[in-house]
């Protein structure tokens, strides 16, 4: 069953920012590309670099360790379509942003 999850106040996370956040038992990655909210296993499968550290442009994030680069919206690796990174579905309730956590 899934599990919706407080991430962060939609104040916190303004278009084109990016938060971590820890949730379930997970680190979250959060970013807001032009006012919609996408959520990725907050973990750089490369060598567990902080992705909701990174630098957003547009819904490319760069991870700040190492400079790999993910699309946002759909968790995959900008040169490698095989490597996807987790997402999560999320939504707006009021000021507030939550994530669906399996
Ligand atoms: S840890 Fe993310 S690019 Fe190396």
């Amino acid at each position: 069953m899934a599990n919706w999850f407080r991430a962060c106040s939609l104040n916190e996370l303004p278009p084109g920012g990016t938060r971590e956040v820890a949730a379930g038992g997970r680190v979250i990655a959060l970013f807001n590309v032009d006012g919609d909210i996408y959520a990725l296993d907050g973990v750089c499968p490369h060598a567990g670099g902080p992705l909701g550290e990174g630098r957003l442009d547009g819904s490319i994030v760069t991870c700040p360790w190492h400079g790999w680069q993910f699309d946002v919206c759909t968790g995959r690796h900008c040169l490698n379509p095989d490597l996807v990174q987790p997402s999560f579905r999320t939504k707006i309730d009021g000021n507030e942003v939550f994530v669906e956590l399996p």
